[in-house]
């Protein structure tokens, strides 16, 4: 016999209330037809703390000084959609264009340094994506001091994203080749998965960082993805984001951002190069 399982009423006042934390804490704009996401999401996170109603959860994420709660609340919120090779112009961007760029510099100047972000990396498809290409561009990646550094608000997907296995299906974007370059089979749970190189996982950092707080790192970056994050933010939070990517880029360090979103309508310092890249002065 299948199980019933109940679901909370969420009152308008619960659901304002409850956005309202979200907007606050991680820029989050839930519009008033995010109404019943937050209800579906948020009524499974009441029946794993045996919690009757939204006014009791609303007092215990309100009353739980560790912050933990808060963690659980904007896991369950957030949408972490993500794929290998994902919008993948910009990955024939970063080879074509700044790969390249930043090779000719390092031979002038003798310094191989690389830094990259990606700020809202969600369980990893695309820090590694970008691990790869710049491997492939690279070519003695060994000789370098390339960092890649991945971020995201959701403990959940970090873990995914450090742990780097991936089932199958989630590699149909990623040819032969460079499956069998950067990635090793292994068997997970009775399904075919791949584990991403030590070498590829080598390059990364994987942190939380919620981008409303401040940033501990002070880069300069060459380059930052932010992609598909800011699409959940109000245009106030998106131009005070932006600015801030301005100044931790480089001189020359490029921004992309993600093919539905757009930064018109925001004041900022960057330069339009084309749809969804930016690259500072
Ligand atoms: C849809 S995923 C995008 C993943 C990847 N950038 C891509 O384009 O495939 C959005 C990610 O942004 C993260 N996120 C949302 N708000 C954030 C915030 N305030 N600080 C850090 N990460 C945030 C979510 O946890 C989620 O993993």
């Amino acid at each position: 016999m299948a199980t019933m399982v109940t679901s909370t009423t969420l009152t308008d006042k619960q659901f304002v209330q409850i956005r309202g934390m979200i907007k606050s804490l991680a820029g989050i704009h839930l519009g008033d037809g995010k109404k019943e996401l937050v209800k579906a999401r948020l009524n499974k996170r009441l029946r794993q703390l045996g919690l009757g109603c939204f006014d009791e959860y609303i007092d215990f994420v309100r009353g739980d000084t560790t912050g933990g709660e808060l963690i659980a609340m904007l896991d369950a919120i957030s949408t972490n959609l993500t794929s290998f090779f994902r919008e993948s112009g910009h990955f024939d961007y970063l080879n074509d264009k700044i790969i390249p760029r930043l090779k000719e510099q390092a031979a002038q100047s003798g310094q191989n340094r690389l830094r990259i972000w990606s700020a809202g990396c969600s369980s990893g498809e695309e820090p590694y994506t970008i691990g790869i290409c710049t491997c492939e561009g690279i070519g003695n990646i060994g000789a370098w001091d390339a960092k890649i550094l991945a971020t995201d608000l959701s403990t959940r997907v970090l873990g995914m994203a450090a742990r780097g296995v991936y089932t199958e299906d989630r590699l149909e974007t990623v040819s032969p080749q460079l499956r069998n370059r950067y990635f090793t089979t292994q068997g997970y749970r009775g399904q075919r998965s791949y584990r991403t190189s030590d070498q590829l996982r080598s390059l990364m950092t994987f942190s939380r960082l919620n981008l409303m707080d401040p940033w501990p790192m002070r880069g300069p970056f060459d380059v930052i993805f932010c992609r598909n994050v800011m699409i959940y933010f109000d245009k106030p939070t998106q131009e005070k984001l932006v600015g801030r990517y301005g100044d931790i880029l480089g001189p020359g360090g490029t921004l992309f951002i993600g093919h539905s979103e757009s930064l018109t309508g925001c004041k900022h310092k960057l330069r339009y190069v084309q749809p969804t890249v930016y690259e500072k002065s």
